[in-house]
């Protein structure tokens, strides 16, 4: 996406930030193109991307740049350090670059004069702006005020310190005397003893301060007190070679007089061990270079030339320390003692040690330096023997063995022996210093004071390759006064804004109390594991890191082992050799106490910035601004007063501040209305201040606009006195319309509420009614409901056949009941709940009673029918299921009859085979026998013929015989018997009984009892034979075709049976019971002839049951054994051919359909 190429600042590790334009937008990060050529395009995260405004435009506060972030701040201080402006604001925060050169007119009485009075934001900014808010703030808020300076080494704390004693002694110690000279005369004492050239500061001051300026009620000075904090010792006994040690040390070599030089045997830097290491030039200037002889002169500043800074002259900074020395009070003598113990630290540090031999391995004082022993011991006006025997040996007071409290000397080695002189010089100098400090102090006049103004300088936050304890500790001072930057700047100011409501978007800011925690924690703190550690009877270095490692580094990211470090030289340590600890990075320290009285003044923050690493003027690299911005929290504060409010007044205050200005008609507002009334009737934005409840908040700038128009001449005022005055007017008119508009509303407000009330009460008052009632309503409309049940019972009352009338009869009693118990409850409003339940009760009793009779009646009622029907029901079901199961019986006949059929056509037609068969046998024997019989016939007839003859021969003889009384011949001739009678007999005659003699009877009983299959196959057949032979006789008049009553088979089977017969080869398998249906007709009057059918049932040969079936009157059914002589004597044997074809051979079921089987059979 390309964007109209917007102005915007880009991050670079070189200048800070880069002017650059905006040229295309990816996801995280934009296409950049330098607007200095020399950078190519490059292409850059958002996070390092910042809108620029206007670069060209400078700002006093950095609040008021269009844009608040870390680049338009950084481009403000570079452009304006350009300009000369070294002094910036964000808020009340005053940021100051080193200018490193006199900025003319800058500190003059008259610029003093000009910021007098002047509230912070009306001028261009100034120390001296923070300076007069100090003190008018003491003023305003009756509170001691703290200046705290703080920045890098050389940034200018300490010139700036100087400038805000200046400025309060100026303005309000004039009257008091020598007060004002005396605390101004400090600092050239305390430098000369406290500073030292370091590689970042000609004139680096050593230590911390905190001077006090004290003033009295009336606001006047009265007193001043310093407070000196960690003066370095180290430096003592050795510096890098780019340093040197205490100025005092070289303005003793270089300006003190020829005489005293003399008195305390001191030449020249090269001739002492504790100055000779580091850089022995001295600060001169040429016209004092001049006065330093060539013995005062160390070889490098004879080669090299002497050092210059605009205000370090070691030959002329003597002078002003011996005076001033002198103006806070000490004497000559003590001046001379005070010079004394400089020069013996000098000396001292040359005494040598070496070995001493001998078994108690121990170390004397070399020989060549005996002589600085005894001056040193001179100069400090001790015993130089003593002196000897402190420095090579150590006293241990023995606590067990022996006696107790002995003393006994033990010998130090020559290494032990050196630390021990290097600890008494420093030990001496740092008492010097204390005594310095407080002879300045005692020497500063000192009423009783009711506030003061502090101003901290302090020891720049260092860091070294490597650091020392010392360093810690200054390190840890400095982390202790950043975490109070950041709860007086960052985190109070938040919760002030809170407090106030003010509703200011929160800043996140680096909260460094873990860091503190980890030094100072009571039970596990780097300080805590030290105290332990040097407690021990042998304490060791490696064992203290290891327990700081053991103790704090596993989950504490502020700790790690220097192999964990960018820096290679820290790399090459051994874990039990150091640590690193991850500070804040940046600022001063102090003791508890001072953190106490900072906590409870009011604060004021100077941020010194160091423009270049050179320290030279004009030039200023952006990168290096840039780290100590971050680094002194100033960023944070920055991004808070992106949203914040900076200056703000309690109400009370800005009411008393400005009451003189106005009319006695605006003084007798109250403070909060006077307030509004006036910050309302200014025309300010509405951005530019908020009300919170006890304060008006001002955006930066604002106030001191605001400030600046009340205290503006007459005519102004007077304008305002109006805008107020018309602004009152207004608001008085709005809050009248207000509150009538409000009154409307609360009418509003009160009707609607009495409706409410109204739907409340008649809701609660019906409730309460409808309770109070509830058990009558409730029971009446329980009794009415009773009616229901009376209208069931009507209904049932109405199917009912019997006793109807009685019933409802019962029921309109009942109902009458219900109304009078209505009418009760109606009548009595007293009733109670239990009567009603009575009433009820005794209605529900009767009409359940009632109900349960007429139910009684209606179930009797319907049982009977139910009954009536289920019988007929069952009916039904009988017959239907009598029905399906005769159907079912059908339909398994009908199948058994199919395959009967089936089976019994497969018969009749293999019979009607054997038939033809049989026929065709039979024709061919029929042939044979018709003509045997033809030709038997025919001798018959010729036989008859013949006999017939004879017969009539014979006759004719008998007539004649009478006629003549003759005698006849013979008898007549016989009749043969047939052929076939014959072979019957003959067939007979071959069985195996013979029963032709038999009575009736016994072959009866045979054939009812016998169990001789053949026995009773004989009997049958001559019982039958005779039964033949009975109604072959008893045929012999009867009609054919026709059926006499008499005649037990049609006659049509009679003559079948005459027919000839073919003996029957056994009998057919299965087919012993056979049953034909013959129809037949029974002689009637011609027409009338009765037609029915004849069943036959055989067993085996012979008819076993035989039964007729008429028209017109019952059957007749015979049986074999009971009605044997009406039976019909043919068997099956008889032309049972004929029989099956000409008639039909039924089934069994055909019979039983004619319920034939159901006859019983014995
Ligand atoms: N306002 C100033 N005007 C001119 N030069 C200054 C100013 N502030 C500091 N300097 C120069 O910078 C040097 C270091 O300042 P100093 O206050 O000693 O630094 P710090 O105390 O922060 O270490 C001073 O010696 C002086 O030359
Ligand atoms: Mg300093």
């Amino acid at each position: 996406m390309t964007i109209d190429k917007q102005l915007v600042w880009v991050r670079d590790p070189n200048e800070g930030f880069l002017l650059a334009r905006l040229q295309e937008l990816m996801g995280e990060e934009a296409d950049v193109f330098p607007v200095d050529n020399k950078y190519p395009k490059r292409v850059v995260s958002f996070d390092d991307i910042f809108p620029a405004g206007d670069p060209a435009k400078d700002v006093d506060d950095n609040c008021e740049l269009m844009f608040l972030n870390e680049a338009t701040l950084l481009n403000n201080m570079l452009i304006r350090y350009k300009k000369r402006k070294i002094y910036t604001y964000v808020a009340n925060i005053l940021l100051a670059v080193n200018p490193y050169e006199d900025i003319p007119d800058m500190y003059s009485p008259s610029t003093i004069k000009k910021y007098h009075g002047r509230s912070l934001g009306e001028l261009p900014p100034h120390v001296f702006a923070i300076a007069d808010k100090a003190f008018r703030d003491m003023k305003a808020l009756k509170q001691s005020q703290s200046i705290i300076v703080s920045g890098e080494s050389g940034a200018g704390k300490t010139e700036s310190t100087k400038y805000i004693l200046k400025y309060l002694c100026e303005l309000w110690a004039k009257s008091a005397g020598p007060v004002e000279q005396k605390i101004l005369d400090a600092n050239p004492i305390l430098e000369a003893f406290g500073n030292a050239k370091t590689t970042r500061n000609n004139n680096s001051s050593r230590f911390g301060k905190f001077m006090e300026v004290h003033f009295n009620n009336k606001y006047q000075v009265v007193g001043g007190h310093i407070s000196h904090y960690l003066l370095e010792k180290s430096r003592i006994c050795t510096q890098s070679s780019e340093e040197r040690n205490y100025h005092v040390f070289y303005l003793l070599c270089a300006g003190a007089p020829q005489e005293l030089r003399a008195a305390l045997k001191i030449t020249k830097p090269d001739d002492y061990l504790y100055l000779k290491n580091g850089c022995t030039q001295y600060f001169t200037t040429p016209q004092s270079g001049k006065k330093i002889s060539a013995s005062q002169m160390s070889k490098q500043h004879q080669t090299k030339g002497g050092l210059r800074d605009p205000i370090l002259d070691d030959v002329e900074d003597f002078q002003r320390l011996h005076l001033a020395l002198s103006r806070v009070g000490l004497t000559e003598e003590e001046k001379r003692s005070v010079y004394s113990v400089v020069a013996a630290v000098l000396h001292l540090g040359n005494v040598e040690f070496e070995e001493e031999g001998g078994a108690r391995g121990g170390c004397r004082v070399s020989p060549h330096s005996e002589g600085e022993l005894q001056v040193a011991a001179g100069l400090l006006g001790v015993e130089a023997g003593e002196l000897r025997m402190a420095l090579v040996s150590r006293l241990m007071q023995s606590s067990r063995g022996g006696m107790k409290g002995t003393a006994i000397m033990v010998p130090l080695k020559t290494y032990e022996a050196q630390n021990a002189r290097d600890a008494l010089a420093k030990a001496v100098y740092s008492r010097l210093f204390d005594f310095i400090v407080h002879r300045i102090n005692t020497s500063i006049p000192f009423q009783a004071s009711s506030y003061y103004i502090g101003v901290l300088d302090i020891a720049g936050f260092e860091y070294f390759q490597m650091n020392s304890f010392e360093q810690f500790c200054i390190n840890y001072c400095n982390e202790k006064l950043q975490q109070f930057f950041n709860e007086r700047i960052l985190k109070n100011e938040q919760e002030l804004y809170r407090r106030e409501g003010l509703h200011v978007p929160e800043i996140r800011f680096v909260d460094n109390q873990d860091c503190i925690d980890l030094i100072e924690s009571k039970n596990h703190g780097i300080f805590h594991i030290l105290d332990e550690e040097s407690k021990l009877p042998k304490p060791e270095f490696s064992h203290f890191t290891h327990a700081i490692h053991k103790e704090l580094g596993a989950n504490n990211s502020r700790l790690q082992v220097p192999r964990a470090s960018r820096l290679k030289a820290h790399r090459t340590l051994r874990d039990d050799e150091g640590f690193l600890l991850r500070h804040f990075a940046g600022a001063v320290c102090y003791n508890t106490q001072l953190m106490d009285k900072l906590k409870e003044n009011g604060t004021n923050f100077v941020r010194c910035i160091k423009p270049n690493s050179r320290m030279v003027g004009g030039e200023i690299e952006g990168s290096l601004v840039l780290t100590q911005l971050q680094c002194s929290g100033t960023i944070s504060v920055l991004a808070l007063m992106e949203h914040g409010y900076p200056s703000r007044a309690p109400f009370n205050d800005l009411h008393q501040m400005y009451n003189q200005y106005l009319p006695p008609k605006l003084q007798s507002l109250s403070p909060k209305v006077f307030c509004q009334a006036i910050v309302h009737s200014f025309g300010l934005s509405d951005k530019d201040y908020k009300f919170g409840v006890t304060r008006v908040f001002f955006r930066p700038g604002k106030y001191s606009e605001f400030d600046t128009m009340m205290r503006s001449d007459p005519e102004n005022l007077k304008s305002i006195v109006d805008a107020v005055l018309a602004w009152l007017v207004k608001s008085r008119w709005r809050r009248a319309v207000f509150s009538v508009l409000s009154i409307i509303k609360l009418k509003n407000k009160i009707l609607y509420r009495r409706e409410c009330l109204i739907t409340i009460q008649k809701s609660v008052r019906g409730y309460l009614v409808r309770r109070a009632h509830r058990p009558r309503y409730k029971g009446i409309a329980k009794i009415r409901a009773l009616e229901n049940n009376l209208k069931e019972m009507d209904s049932v009352t109405a199917q009912l056949k019997k006793e109807k009338d009685s019933a409802k009869k019962n029921i309109e009693n009942l109902r009458n009941s219900i109304r009078s118990a209505c009418a009760t409850i109606k009548g009595n409003a007293k009733i109670s709940r239990t009567e009603i339940d009575q009433l009820y009760n005794k209605l529900t009793k009767e009409i359940e009673s009632q109900m349960a009779a007429l139910q009684k009646s209606m179930i009797d009622q319907k049982n009977r029918e139910e009954q009536e029907r289920l019988r007929r029901l069952e009916a039904e079901l009988r017959l239907a299921e009598e029905a399906k199961r005769k159907e079912a019986e059908r339909l398994r006949q009908e199948e058994e009859n199919r395959r009967l059929k089936a089976e019994m056509e497969a018969r009749r037609k293999a019979e009607e085979a054997e038939r033809l068969r049989q026929e065709e046998q039979d024709r061919r024997a029929a042939e044979i026998l018709q003509k045997q019989m033809e030709d038997a016939a025919r001798a018959d007839l010729e036989n008859r013929e013949r006999l017939e003859q004879e017969r009539r021969d014979h006759e004719m003889a008998v007539r004649l015989a009478k006629e003549t009384n003759g005698h006849v011949e013979g008898s007549p001739p016989q009749l043969r018997r047939s052929e076939r009678v014959r072979m019957q007999q003959a067939l007979q005659g071959k069985q195996k009984y013979d029963l032709s003699k038999w009575k009736y009877s016994e072959l009866r009983d045979t054939i009812n009892t016998s169990c001789d299959i053949e026995l009773l196959e004989a009997c049958r057949h001559e019982f039958h034979r005779r039964l033949k032979v009975y109604h072959a006789w008893k045929a012999k008049n009867a009609r054919k075709s026709t059926m006499a009553d008499q005649e037990r088979a049609p006659q049509s089977i009679m003559d079948a049976a005459k027919s000839p017969r073919v003996q029957q080869k056994g009998e057919i398998l299965g087919a012993r019971h056979r049953y034909f249906r013959i129809p037949f007709v029974r002689a009637g009057d011609g027409a009338n002839d009765k037609r029915g059918w004849w069943y036959a049932h055989f067993d085996g040969q012979y008819v076993a049951r035989q039964m007729e079936l008429h028209a017109d009157k019952t059957p007749v059914l015979l049986q074999a054994g009971i009605d044997d002589m009406q039976m019909c004597e043919l068997n099956t044997m008889d032309r049972p051919t004929d029989l099956r074809t000409r008639y039909q051979e039924v089934l069994v079921y055909k019979v039983q359909n004619v319920e034939l089987s159901d006859v019983p059979y014995s």
